[in-house]
């Protein structure tokens, strides 16, 4: 008997087009080119003018004609993200409506800055069970409409974006090989973003406000750990050694744990993906756009090994190995755009920052235990 596998057959993104300088950060922030460079090698980041939802839909219409897939032929559609445009419905049903994609099961993964990984392994084992015949699986993040932008810590270091790819069966070795997915649930209270959800009213924020907790070095510490033991695991996995990776297309939180991972994984720098300059730090978004801009820079060639290593909120880590199949060109390309943004990144962001409620910050204070897990019992 032939296994199926899931063939990654189309890709495409979205990135918006205003640009966020570190500069542009230190009109607001206590903050400067210099520590942001050396702490993090971040440079520029986006912010969308459009949403999320909109975003999404972009790079899955790129995605879908790259892969000569028609909208209405797609089964599932999965929407890795933590933004949303509302709690209900759904963020993956309105990409739905917008790709005009009607037959589609429509659901959202939102495990952080893995949420894309974790939507792919989850997509992939559908596809191999037969329960669909392909999918759509999408990163996204508008991480600036809820950014605490008076706090330094995070301000810098994230940004916009959005990249899709497109899923089919096939009898070939294709796809995602090999999955470790796993949660050091020890630190969820290192990285929290209060005000979104049901607990709001114990956060000290106005609900729609929001207040990140976030201690970068035990964040730093646990993530190049978790990354780098999940690649390990899934490389054992797979039978593939650390030459045999032909291109490492990590999560782009920081520099810093890139090089820590990549050295762990024996995988030299000259064979990792890197976008942390230009964009950031684009949670969910960050790989797809890494592994889109890989193949428009023809950086994987056909039959290529990849390894996608990342980590975010929960904190959830994985690692994943992928193989290319033959095509390495898109089949079909789109390039509509929206209308351009009639406003700059920094008149965007100072106007998300004339809306956030100044008085949420001095109530934190009094809300320290928040950090506390509730327990039962
Ligand atoms: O995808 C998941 C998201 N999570 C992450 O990406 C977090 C991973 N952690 C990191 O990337 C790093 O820990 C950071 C880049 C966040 C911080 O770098 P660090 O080398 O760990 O610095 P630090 O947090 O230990 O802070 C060093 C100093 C502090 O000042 P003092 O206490 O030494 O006087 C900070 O207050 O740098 C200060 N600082 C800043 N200075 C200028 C913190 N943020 C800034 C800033 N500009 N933006």
């Amino acid at each position: 008997m032939t296994s199926t596998y899931a063939a990654i057959t189309g890709w495409g993104k979205w990135m918006p087009p205003a640009v966020l300088t570190n500069e542009d950060l230190s009109t607001f922030l206590d903050t400067n080119d210099e520590w942001i460079t050396t702490r993090t090698g971040m440079k520029e980041r986006r912010v969308s003018h459009v949403s999320a939802m909109d975003m999404a839909t972009a790079a899955a219409r790129r995605a879908l004609a790259c892969a000569g897939v028609d909208a209405g032929d797609v089964d599932l559609i999965v929407y890795g993200s933590t933004s949303y445009e509302e709690q209900a419905p759904n963020s993956a049903s309105g990409v739905q409506v917008l790709l005009g994609a009607k037959q589609a099961a429509a659901m959202d993964v939102n495990t952080a800055c893995t949420s894309f990984l974790y939507g792919l392994s989850s997509a992939t084992a559908m596809i191999r069970t037969g329960m669909v015949r392909n999918a759509v699986v999408i990163g996204v993040e508008l991480v600036s409409r809820y950014m605490d932008w008076s706090n330094r810590n995070v301000a810098v270091l994230f940004g916009d974006g959005a990249a899709a790819v497109v899923l089919q069966a096939t009898d070939r070795e294709e796809g995602v090989v090999g999955s470790v997915l796993g949660c050091d649930a020890e630190g969820r209270a290192t990285l929290r973003i209060r005000g979104f959800g049901c607990g709001y009213a114990n956060q000290g924020v106005t609900y729609g406000d929001t207040l990140w907790d976030f201690d970068g070095p035990q964040i730093f510490k646990r993530a190049v750990r978790g990354m780098s033991e999940a690649s390990a695991k899934v490389m054992a996995k797979c039978g593939v050694t650390s030459e045999q990776v032909d291109l490492c297309v990590p999560h782009q939180a920081n520099l810093r744990i890139i090089e820590g991972v990549a050295k762990y994984a024996g995988v030299p720098m000259e064979k990792v993906m890197l976008t942390v300059q230009r964009y950031g730090n684009m949670s969910a978004a960050t790989v797809p756009v890494a592994l889109v801009e890989a193949l428009e820079e023809g950086r994987i060639r056909p039959g290529a090994t990849l390894l996608m290593p990342a980590f975010g909120a929960g904190l959830t880590f994985c690692s994943l190995v992928v193989k290319w199949g033959e095509r390495v060109t898109p089949l079909g390309v789109l390039d509509d755009e929206f209308a351009p943004p009639v406003k700059t990144a920094l008149e965007m962001v100072n106007e998300i920052r004339a809306r956030q409620d100044p008085h949420h910050r001095s109530l934190a204070g009094l809300m320290a235990p928040v950090f506390a897990e509730t327990r039962i019992g």
